[in-house]
């Protein structure tokens, strides 16, 4: 079977870990071996990559930097697990890959999205996923839907409203330049959404 790459993106809080759960679900039920990774990690070093980026202690992190290190812990996951995991044939869901890099540091943290996009691609070797969600939601339902799991925020997450607008805005970008990119309404129903990316999964089946 041919090996499948999916990709999940959005602003925080924005619903990925449900759907990328019924995503898995649905798949093993279709007999399809897969893997759920997630970015920044998914690699011994990438987790510790992340622990870097997420912590709030480092607070004087440079955009530069914070932009490399996520490059570097793709690097990392691309080589060491995504692309023998699509070798084996398996199916691949990552939540958040590349296109986060574009619209957090690219647009949001003002890096520039044309170089943020060229260096995505030099730290892939190239890869790119097959689809890729956007669940698209606003910042104030985000919000709510933070606050009511009641989790802390890491050092990206207390970036601020604005922030968030931004990051909203650079996924919108992103989809409007990449017909890989589907934007899906976020604000719907669990179900409603799982419908709209089944649907769009069953054409790459
Ligand atoms: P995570 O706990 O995975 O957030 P979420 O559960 O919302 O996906 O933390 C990842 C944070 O890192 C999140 O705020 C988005 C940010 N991020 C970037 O800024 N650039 C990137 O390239 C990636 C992959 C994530």
């Amino acid at each position: 079977m041919k090996g499948i790459f999916i990709t999940f993106e959005g602003i925080d809080g924005c619903g990925k870990s449900t759907q990328t759960a019924l995503c898995r679900e649905w798949l093993e039920s279709l007999g399809r071996d897969v893997l759920m990774v997630r970015e920044p990690g998914g690699t011994k070093i990438g987790e510790r990559i992340r622990e870097l980026l997420l912590d709030k202690k480092n607070s004087s992190m440079a955009p530069m930097t914070e932009l490399f290190l996520f490059e570097a812990a793709r690097a990392q996951i691309v080589e060491e697990t995504i692309k023998p995991a699509l070798a084996e044939g398996k199916v691949i869901i990552c939540d958040r890959f590349f296109d986060s890099s574009y619209a957090y540091q690219g647009c949001a943290r003002g890096l520039g999205p044309e170089m943020v996009s060229r260096l995505n691609m030099d730290a892939t070797g190239g890869l790119a996923p097959d689809i890729t969600f956007f669940l698209d939601i606003s910042v104030a339902d985000a919000i709510r839907r933070r606050n009511s799991r009641g989790e802390e925020k890491d050092r990206i997450e207390s970036a601020g409203d604005d922030f968030q607008e931004k990051v909203r805005a650079g996924f919108v970008r992103a989809a409007s330049e990449d017909k890989r990119i589907v934007t899906i309404d976020a604000a719907a129903a669990p179900e409603i959404i799982f419908g709209q990316i089944k649907e769009k999964l069953e054409t790459l089946l």
